[in-house]
């Protein structure tokens, strides 16, 4: 196994280009599921979660390439099933049932179990797609889902979901009658799946607010669309540039999706400029800690949580983070211990007492978010950090020791 290898200490200086969304691309793959035929994807980021939503298609029968631009053959579908093996690597496989029910009145999709960050149950995809005359039943591990047609149906989510928000409305896209999506998730990546849809011919009204009106058609046709940016890439390198008090500029983000996350950045004294799709950050002076609470979007994301605390690590104050979105998300406090930080976990928030300063250790990344945080800390602390189990970054930061190391971070990957 590799594991990445920090010398921090060095204030970055530079510029890096922000990669195509992972959390966009992937309900994107599995919307192509909805129309026979070839689909085209630009700015597909290289990430492992990437390559299991491809064995994913692949295995039901897609022929998906990732050259310059991703295409995707929906042409030859013949097993409708989304096996173990990958959905226990990749929760977000679950994003191929709504088009496999809707398009093939059949799908067979694994449970995905807990994971790192909580239980993440997937009830209220479920319960959606019954209330649009789909059987649902689980079986040996298995959610079978089958429906004669699908009808339009008014939902009102219990809680705000993003996949369920987006698995839903493919499946929409072909029922009979229209359907109404209520409290939905308004994230950028939501809307980015809309507009995929209605270029294929679907009639999706209101994605990106709350209420989210689908008109189902007989049929959709396959489309090509450009990714949009990975708006957590981006506030994760905006967040480097503030904990090692350099200056980065972003290149190829979208700023308007960042707002939430910029506005804390600059209480806590980091400098954000915004050009056109470009943004700079940098910070000369204190580190002032604020207080956070993650939220759905347009609020501050709970996958930019672990990110901002190892900021807050080295904050002037205390800094209190509370979790709102899922009940296990601090698994990365133990590790930013490690390297010398002062935290307390209370529940569902963690009080943060900013240090002086954070000194190099071996940490192991527990999932995607919390390694991010450590590189963050890595780079701030004096000496050598080592991350293990980098794996769980290789899922959703396209080459993030290559983009580090050319804005100055000593960093490298070796075999443990
Ligand atoms: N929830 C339920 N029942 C459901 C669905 C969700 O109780 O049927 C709960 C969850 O347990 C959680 C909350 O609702 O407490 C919100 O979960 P959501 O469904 O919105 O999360 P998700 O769709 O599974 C996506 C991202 C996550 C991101 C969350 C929240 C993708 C592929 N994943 O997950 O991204 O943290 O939304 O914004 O879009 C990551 O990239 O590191 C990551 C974990």
């Amino acid at each position: 196994m590799d594991r990445l290898m920090i010398e921090g200490g060095i204030a970055l200086q530079g510029e890096i280009p922000v990669s195509g969304a992972k959390n966009a691309a992937l309900p994107l793959m599995a919307a192509s599921l909805l129309a026979a035929g070839g689909h085209t994807l630009h700015n597909v980021p290289r990430l492992r979660d990437i390559r299991t939503m491809q064995a994913l298609l692949g295995h039901m029968g897609a022929v998906c390439e990732h050259g310059e631009a991703m295409t995707i053959d929906t042409g030859n579908i013949h097993t409708l099933e989304a096996p173990y093996e990958l959905v226990k690597t990749m929760r977000a496989s679950v994003l191929v049932l709504g088009p496999l029910v809707s398009r093939y009145r059949s799908a067979r999709v694994s449970l995905p179990g807990g994971c790192a960050i909580g239980a993440r149950p997937i009830n209220l995809h479920l319960k959606g797609l019954e209330q649009m005359g789909v059987d649902i039943s689980l079986e040996q591990g298995y959610v079978s889902a089958r429906a004669r047609k699908l009808h339009g149906a008014a939902i009102t989510f219990d809680q705000v979901t993003v996949t369920g928000t987006e698995n839903l409305m493919m499946a929409a896209t072909l029922a009979d009658g229209v359907t109404i999506l209520r409290n939905a998730a308004r994230e950028p990546e939501v809307v980015a799946v809309a507009e995929y849809l209605n270029r294929m011919g679907a009639r999706i009204e209101g994605a990106g607010s709350a209420e989210i009106v689908i008109e189902g058609r007989p049929e959709l046709t396959p489309a090509s669309i450009g990714v949009i940016p990975d708006r957590i890439e981006a506030g994760t390198y905006l967040a480097a540039a503030g904990i090692t008090g350099g200056r980065l500029t972003l290149t190829r983000c979208a700023p308007e999706h960042l707002d939430a996350l910029i506005h804390k950045l600059r209480a806590a004294g980091v400098r954000i400029d915004v050009h056109g799709d470009s943004l700079t950050a940098s910070r000369d002076g204190a580190i002032h800690s604020q207080d956070v609470k993650t939220w759905p979007y347009p609020g501050f994301p709970t996958d930019m949580q672990a990110q901002f605390m190892a900021l807050m690590t080295l904050g002037d104050g205390v800094s209190i983070i509370s979790e709102q979105i899922f009940e296990n998300r601090f698994m990365h406090v133990l590790e930013l211990k490690r390297l010398g930080a002062d935290i307390e976990l209370d529940g569902r928030s963690a009080v943060v007492r900013g240090t002086d300063k954070l000194s190099g250790a071996p940490v192991m990344a527990t999932d995607l978010r919390a390694s991010a945080s450590l590189v963050l800390a890595g780079l701030a602390a004096t000496g050598k950090t080592a991350i293990s189990r980098i794996y769980h970054l290789d899922r959703g930061y396209e080459t993030i020791e290559k983009k580090l190391a050319a804005v100055g971070a000593r960093i490298w990957r070796e075999k443990e």
